[in-house]
């Protein structure tokens, strides 16, 4: 029987839930599918009053959303919320033009072109690594966050090293850096705050800021219309050769939105996800000694094609991203035409959400859901509805290859060179950083010093997995 009605779900929120919804987002997400079960709508936190979302944490319904036609339920329109990467952004578009630019956007992250970028992030984990002290802690999540923000201006951006690169990095680290105060964050957020009253006030400065990092990035992109060299590889040389259907190629104003857009949604994303995987490795030390097993069976300097596909350090990856998924909702989806999903009828107007926390910890498909166990991801396979860290359909993550990629390579070559430990024995927490669940304290871990790789026999090291996994 199909309803008119909406899903139950806690409709006239106190102070104190939104809070909750807000500080506490796992608590307020358990508590909600403890009581109304996996579909349920919530009020609209931000944004004009009475519209509500749907929460979905079936996998028949979550599939039913990333099946639907676009033309009838999309994201985008997200723009006005995201001021900074622009309205050309992939994030603000929806039905042709966000499917252009997804056509655009989506090869450069794929295949040997992915592969070609394995040297250029070994480098920067060396030179990142290379700054270490022994025996002094500190947040792991530092050196990640610093990888990845890396990774994406030389491998993305395309950067060399010298002043602009210098420049960018500078000017975009006071950005991020500010993002974490509280003030910057509600800032971003009520756009009745966001007034330019010159330079000194807190909006001016923003503004400012943003205008010397477009001048650079447009400088730059600038430079390669007049020397264009179709020798290069990273990843803006290959948006600005690529045509759409009309055989068009992207504006200036495309480009420097989805550089921008890049960067946003690859890099903290990225690093956030990694930290979180040392800390599980060194929470449960059975988990890093099979690892270890793993990688020091491949020799020195493997192919990172080598790294990417080896079983245990991916079921990791993948455990490390269920338990702790830096996005705990897929993009809310607009209704724009009447529409059945899981027995209800949705009209236009209302947000559904898929919620990735709430399916990855559903008993059913993950028992003993709040550890972390690997071994799950060798013993069954999940659906794409199932499983999705990266969210699904029409808008899923364009950077997941990439993110996997690197994940792997920076684990990969860290756990095999150096030793670490976890800096303190109480178990860190999930709190909210931003838009992202992080762990509290970045995950505080001392580096015991240079690792010597144990040799050991491939075909050994095969029959000892398939044993003890
Ligand atoms: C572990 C790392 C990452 C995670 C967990 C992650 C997760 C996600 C999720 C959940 C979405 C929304 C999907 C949906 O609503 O169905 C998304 C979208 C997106 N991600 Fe990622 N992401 C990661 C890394 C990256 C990287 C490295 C890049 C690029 C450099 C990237 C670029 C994007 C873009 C452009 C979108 C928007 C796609 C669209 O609207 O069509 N992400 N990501």
């Amino acid at each position: 029987m199909v309803t008119s009605q909406l899903p139950e779900g806690p409709q006239n929120l106190s102070l104190l839930n939104k809070l909750q919804q807000t500080v506490k987002p796992l608590e307020f997400l358990e508590t909600c599918a403890r009581r109304y079960g996996d579909i349920f709508t919530i009020p609209v936190l931000l944004g004009p009053s009475k519209q509500s979302m749907v929460i979905i944490s079936n996998p028949q319904g979550i599939q039913e959303i990333f099946r639907t036609d676009p033309e009838k339920l999309d994201a985008g329109g997200n723009g006005a919320r995201l001021p900074f990467v622009g309205e050309q952004s992939i994030l603000a578009l929806s039905g042709d033009r966000h499917q252009r630019q997804r056509k655009l956007l989506t090869p450069p992250f794929h295949g040997q072109r992915m592969i070609a970028y394995g040297e250029l992030i070994r480098e920067i984990i060396e030179k990142v690594t290379s700054q270490w002290t022994t025996d002094k802690p500190f947040p792991i999540r530092s050196s990640t966050q610093r990888i990845s923000f890396q990774v994406i201006l030389k491998a993305v951006f395309g950067l060399e090293e010298g002043q602009r690169l210098q420049e960018i990095d500078r000017l975009l680290t006071l950005r991020f850096e500010g993002q974490k105060s509280i003030f910057r964050s509600i800032l971003l957020v009520f756009p009745a705050l966001q007034k330019d009253w010159g330079p000194s006030s807190p909006w001016g400065r923003l503004m400012q800021n943003q205008r010397d990092i477009d001048k650079l990035i447009y400088a730059e992109i600038a430079e390669r219309h007049e020397n264009p060299d179709p020798t290069r590889t990273d990843i803006l040389s290959l948006m600005m050769a690529a045509r759409d259907e009309e055989g068009q190629p992207m504006t200036d104003v495309e480009l420097r939105d989805e550089l921008i857009t890049l960067l946003i949604a690859g890099h903290e994303t990225t690093a956030t996800s990694l930290a979180w995987a040392f800390y599980w490795c060194h929470r449960q030390p059975e988990v890093l000694e099979k690892l270890l097993q793993e990688l020091d069976a491949l020799g020195n300097s493997p192919a990172p094609m080598e790294i990417f596909k080896l079983p245990y350090l991916d079921a990791v990856c993948k455990e490390t991203l269920r338990i702790y998924p830096v996005a705990l909702l897929a993009m809310q989806r607009q209704v724009k035409s009447p529409l059945e999903i899981m027995g209800y009828q949705f009209e236009p107007g209302i947000f559904l959400s898929p919620c990735i926390y709430l399916t990855h910890h559903r008993e059913d498909l993950y028992p003993q859901p709040k550890q972390f166990r690997p071994k799950r991801f060798l013993e069954r396979q999940y659906s794409p509805y199932e499983y999705m860290p990266f969210g699904g359909g029409n808008r899923r993550c364009i950077g997941m290859a990439f993110a996997l990629f690197e994940m792997k390579l920076v684990l990969a070559t860290i756990l095999s060179s150096w030793e670490l430990a976890l800096a303190d024995k109480k178990p860190v927490k999930a709190v909210r950083r931003g838009l992202l669940m992080a762990p509290s304290d970045g995950v505080r871990m001392v580096v015991k010093g240079k690792r010597t790789p144990v040799k050991i026999p491939s075909d050994s090291h095969e029959k000892s997995l398939a044993t003890t996994l």
